[in-house]
Order: C-alpha cells, then sequence, then structure tokens
C-alpha cells in the first residue's frame, strides 16, 4: 500500500497497516521539507503507484489531492474495529483502532472513522467525512460530504449534518445542521457560515467580470474583511473583454482572460461577477481548472431569521442589506444584488440573478438562470422555471413560461416586436 500525505494522520494509518501486516511501500508528500516520516522515505513525486491511500486529516486538501491521482486506493480498517456485515465502507476510507460501524451503514469513499469513532445503523456518511475520535452517531444520521465532526461529539438519531459542515468538538448535535456552517455546543448551534468560507477557502480571491458588477463585488469583499467576517486577499481581475492590465476603478487589474484562469497552479477563489444569469452559467462551464474555488461572498449585514433551516450552496453573492426568513433553501451561483427579501419556504436554483429590492414572497419557487430587475415582487407561492425575465418594478401574480420576458402589474407576457 502507499500513502499520500507524511502527516500525523498517517503515522496512525502506518500503525494499521503494520497490524493488517500490509507494508508501506512508499509514501509521497508536496512538502519538499519532508524527507521521512517514522523510519519510511518520504518522494514528492508520485508516477501512478497504487493502491494508494491519501493520509491528510484536513477533509477538503484530501478532496484536492484524491482529484488529481488517478488510480486504485485503498481501504484500511484496523482489526480492532467492528464493522457490520451489512455496512459498506468505500474506497480509500479509513477506519482506525477501536471504530465501530453498525448494520446496514454506508461510508463513502476516503472518510475517516477515527479512534473509537461509533457509526450507528442505517447512518449515511458521503465522501471526505472526517468523524474524529470518541464521536458518536446514533441511527439515522447522515453525514453531507466533506463534513467534520468534533471529537466526542454525539449526534442524535435522524439528524442531518450539511456538506462541509464543522460540528465542535463535544457538541451534542439535536437538530439538522445546515451545509458549510460551523457549529457547536450543547445543544450544537450553528456560529457562523461567513468564518467557514475563510476557513476552508484559499485567501487569495479574484473577480471573473470587470465591469459595473465587478466592482460592487471587489467593494463587497473590502466591507466582509473590514467587518471581521473574512480575511481576504484581493488578487485582481479575469476578464476576456479587457486588455491584460486595464485598472478597475482603485480595487485592482485585469490579470488575464479564461485562459490564463484556468492556467493558475496555487488554490484561488474566485467569484463570477457577470449579471447576465446565461452568461455566469457559460462562464462557468468554461472555467475547467481544479485549483479554483467559489466561496459564498456574504455582506456582513446579512440577516437569517433562523440559521438552523438556511441551506447556501456555493459561489453565491449576496450583497448588502439583504435578508431571508425560514425554510429557505438558495442554490449555486445565484447573485442576490442588495435590499432582497426572501420569504418563508424560498428555494432558489442556480445562476438567478435578483437586481436591487427583488422581493420573493413565502413558498416561491425559483428554478434556474432567471433575471429579477429592480424592485421587481414574485407573489406568494408562484413557481417560476428557467430562463424567465421580469421586469423592474413588476409584480409577478401568475406563473410564467419558461424562457419568456414579464413586465407590468400585474406582469403580463411581452412580446419583441
Ligand atoms: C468548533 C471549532 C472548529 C471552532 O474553532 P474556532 O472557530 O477556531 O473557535 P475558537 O477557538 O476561536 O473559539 C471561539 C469561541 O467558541 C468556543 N468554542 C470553540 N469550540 C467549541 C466547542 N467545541 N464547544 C463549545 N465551545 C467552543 C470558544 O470557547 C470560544 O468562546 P468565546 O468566544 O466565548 O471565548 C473547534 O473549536 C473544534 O471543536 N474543533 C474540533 C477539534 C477536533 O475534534 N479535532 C479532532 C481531531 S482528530
Amino acid at each position: 500500500m502507499y500513502l499520500y500525505g507524511a502527516s500525523g494522520h498517517a503515522k496512525v494509518i502506518i500503525d494499521i497497516l503494520n497490524a493488517l501486516n500490509i507494508d508501506v511501500e512508499g509514501m509521497f508528500d508536496d512538502d519538499e521539507s519532508i524527507n521521512q516520516l517514522m523510519t519510511i522515505p518520504v518522494s514528492h513525486e508520485w508516477k501512478g503507484e497504487s493502491p494508494i491511500v491519501v493520509s491528510i486529516g484536513n477533509n477538503k486538501t484530501r478532496k484536492q489531492i484524491v482529484e488529481r491521482l488517478v488510480c486504485d486506493f485503498g481501504t484500511v480498517i484496523h482489526p480492532s474495529s467492528i464493522v457490520s456485515p451489512t455496512a459498506t465502507i468505500g474506497t480509500g476510507s479509513v477506519v482506525m483502532q477501536g471504530a465501530v460501524v453498525q448494520s446496514g451503514a454506508v461510508v463513502g469513499k476516503h472518510c475517516i472513522l477515527n479512534t473509537g469513532a461509533s457509526v450507528d445503523h442505517e447512518c449515511v456518511i458521503e465522501d471526505y467525512v472526517h468523524i474524529s475520535p470518541q464521536a458518536t452517531l446514533c441511527g439515522n444520521v447522515h453525514i453531507g460530504e466533506g463534513a467534520w465532526i468534533g471529537a466526542a461529539a454525539v449526534v442524535i438519531p435522524g439528524v442531518k449534518i450539511g456538506k462541509w459542515a464543522v460540528v465542535g468538538a463535544g457538541s451534542v448535535v439535536v437538530d439538522d445542521v445546515p451545509d458549510g456552517v460551523v457549529a457547536y455546543g450543547n445543544p450544537c448551534r450553528i456560529k457562523s457560515c461567513e468564518e467557514q468560507n475563510q476557513r476552508y477557502y484559499p485567501k487569495r480571491i479574484a473577480i471573473y467580470g470587470a465591469g459595473g458588477l465587478g466592482r460592487e463585488v471587489a467593494g463587497g469583499i473590502q466591507r466582509i474583511n473590514s467587518a471581521g467576517r473574512g480575511n481576504w486577499e484581493f488578487a485582481g481581475y479575469y476578464d476576456d473583454n479587457k486588455e491584460v492590465g486595464t485598472p478597475v476603478s482603485h480595487y485592482g487589474y485585469v490579470m488575464g482572460g479564461m485562459d490564463d484562469l484556468n492556467a493558475v497552479e496555487e488554490p484561488l477563489a474566485i467569484a463570477i461577477a457577470v449579471g447576465d444569469p446565461m452568461t455566469r452559467r457559460l462562464i462557468l462551464q468554461r472555467i475547467t481548472n481544479k485549483n479554483i474555488y467559489f466561496p459564498n461572498l456574504i455582506a456582513p449585514s446579512f440577516r437569517v431569521l433562523d440559521p438552523l433551516t438556511f441551506n447556501i450552496g456555493q459561489g453565491n453573492i449576496i450583497q448588502d442589506s439583504c435578508s431571508v426568513t425560514c425554510n429557505v433553501n438558495v442554490g449555486d451561483f445565484n447573485v442576490l444584488n442588495g435590499s432582497n427579501v426572501l420569504g418563508h419556504d424560498v428555494t432558489l436554483g442556480d445562476f438567478n440573478v435578483l437586481m436591487p429590492g427583488v422581493r420573493l414572497s413565502g413558498s416561491v419557487g425559483v428554478g434556474d438562470c432567471n433575471l429579477f430587475g429592480v424592485d421587481s415582487v414574485v407573489l406568494q407561492r408562484i413557481k417560476v422555471g428557467n430562463d424567465v425575465t421580469l421586469g423592474a418594478g413588476s409584480v409577478l401574480m401568475t406563473k410564467p413560461k419558461d424562457g419568456f420576458t414579464y413586465i407590468g402589474v400585474p406582469a403580463k407576457k411581452f412580446d419583441y416586436e
């Protein structure tokens, strides 16, 4: 077996492999200052050796490395752990000393079930999760991708922990935890989602789109930093329609276009600051570089009435004075451009752009790539599909047809001559 990551975590895996009489045939690490771990030489050039286990405790870094390695992954299970014959453990995962996995549990790929972790019947653990030492998941718990459950935390039956959430050591989790938040305590409560962004994304951030929205987003990043909600280092802009070196107000310069962005070798966070919904989607499709991350950029003034029922994906931009009430779900890559209000049970899909002052009433459902003009309103329970444009100041009272423009009060389909 080969290991990638010469860390303290790797030392435990080496012990497990020794207990299983499996030789460590080689170790790799990107850090060229590490040449040996225990007695094992560490190489810095991986040439496809496998099976391999990525022996890195940080979930995000583990995922990044896994995505780089195209090969067979090993699974390492200590003989002192107890794994039910009806449980499944995904490839690349490690089950440490004394961990227990009960009947029907499904553990994803590249997970860590640390020392003495207890995973009860029918739990579902998605990929890249870390269950820390002595943490207890009661029956039917669902852990989203990349989540980290701290040491000795207890999760009561049936609770769902969101993707990339962090649950602090010793917490008692009695309610669902949304995606991407840090939560702790007994009972476990959310600490913040903005800090989670900063913690798990690279510090350097750039904006794709050097226009007006690009300047607004740069101002938003400054505001997040000055409010102590982040520590972003603003690198500049990418834009295919502007010369390299073009200044963008006092915020920074255009550093290149899409080809340059796709050639970036260091981890970089990107905000897509383009106001046309379809173009936002096309830009995302063209970003193929695995070093690029898409954090949510959330203005410090954003208010969430009930954080426990608020879910948000990635790559969203939420500007000043927006608020949501309860049971609101926001997908990926949306723009809430200021003073937007989302009522209870609103669902927003992906790539929607809400211009300033847009209000979505209770139980409104929105698909993808819709554009809501300044101060427009959608009345309660209306379902908006995809690619709809609602004119400025319009009030939508009936379900619109996909792909059309609606204007007026009440909003009517507008047919271009
Ligand atoms: C939850 C956690 C990620 C928060 O880390 P952080 O954001 O750096 O938090 P800080 O250390 O800045 O603490 C901020 C506040 O939260 C409190 N706090 C932090 N973690 C807490 C926890 N698990 N339970 C209760 N309170 C906690 C601190 O006491 C502090 O309170 P204060 O503001 O009143 O002084 C971290 O504390 C934690 O529990 N990590 C899990 C560690 C673990 O299990 N490792 C296993 C490795 S195998």
